[in-house]
């Protein structure tokens, strides 16, 4: 061969190895999977569910989303709030596993849990660590893989959003006791006829306990830009957490983040969870 056929014989043998690869993928999940791909802003409803060898069972669900810009899987836009069959309470005088006072954060951001098109899932949980794996098996709406002798499930609804596991029902929840958001205009500008400000906020803790967590929603906030925020983790559009280098606010301490957003009239913040509770 000379040196030129040699060259095509190296990208033939490098498309059929990738051909390979690809056909290597689980045909059925990326078939399942396909309804979640057709069009950018796809949102999925989807409840997970892991069972170790030891017998425990975690139940977890939230939202997750395939938009192009965001992501190119299918990721979370929220923390998908857990349960857990080990943390039992006594509830009206019964045994109750899975006990909604112990609820569990699985992420602090957003694409922490991802699902591609072939059916590679990759999960970065503060709860339950980080793993990735091919799923093995789809049928209708049900997707799983075994790693490690774990089962990870999950449950997949198009279109579909899930509340929050353990928020508070029949009234919003109110933390004012707890947390003051308080902030100020550092300044404010017009562009393109459109009135924008620099804010800051202070997240103050105003109880007697420290906080080790805090998600958090807003109400009013168009930001400049996705990117004009600092000094908050961003869960999704609607929904922040504190950054990942803050571990605690101690009573009657604050920490601060700020933005640059449309208006002069502070969004309004309130408190999604909490911990300790
Ligand atoms: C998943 O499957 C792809 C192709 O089918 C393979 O290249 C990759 O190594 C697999 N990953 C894991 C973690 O099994």
């Amino acid at each position: 061969m000379n040196r030129s056929e040699n060259n095509i014989f190296k990208i033939l043998l490098f498309l059929l190895l990738t051909l390979v690869n690809r056909c290597r993928g689980n045909e059925q999940c990326s078939q399942v999977l396909s309804d979640y791909f057709q069009s950018s802003g796809t949102r999925a409803a989807i409840q997970m569910t892991t069972i170790y060898p030891n017998g425990k069972i975690l139940y977890s669900r939230g939202n997750s989303l395939f938009e192009r810009g965001f992501s190119n899987d299918l990721s979370n836009v929220d923390s998908y709030y857990g349960i857990s069959s080990t943390e039992t309470a006594c509830f009206q005088s019964k045994e109750q596993p899975f006990s909604v006072k112990k609820s569990f954060v699985n992420f602090f951001d957003s694409r922490s849990f991802s699902i591609s098109r072939d059916g590679f899932v990759s999960i970065y949980s503060v709860s339950q660590g980080s793993v990735s794996f091919n799923l093995t098996s789809c049928r209708g709406q049900i997707l799983y893989g075994v790693v490690n002798d774990v089962l990870y499930t999950f449950h997949l609804v198009k279109d579909q959003k899930y509340q929050m596991i353990g928020r508070e029902c029949g009234t919003e929840p109110v933390y004012d006791d707890r947390v003051q958001f308080v902030t100020k205009i550092l300044g404010s500008w017009v562009d393109n006829g459109d009135t924008y400000s620099t804010f800051e906020t202070e997240i103050q803790n105003v109880g007697n306990l420290e906080i080790n967590a805090l998600v958090f929603n807003q109400e009013g906030m168009e930001l400049k830009h996705p990117s004009n925020i600092w000094g908050v983790s961003v869960i999704s559009k609607y929904q922040f957490s504190l950054a990942n280098y803050i571990h605690s606010i101690a009573p009657s301490q604050y920490v601060k983040f700020s933005y640059i957003a449309r208006g002069m009239v502070p969004p309004k913040f309130t408190v999604s969870y909490i911990s300790p509770k």
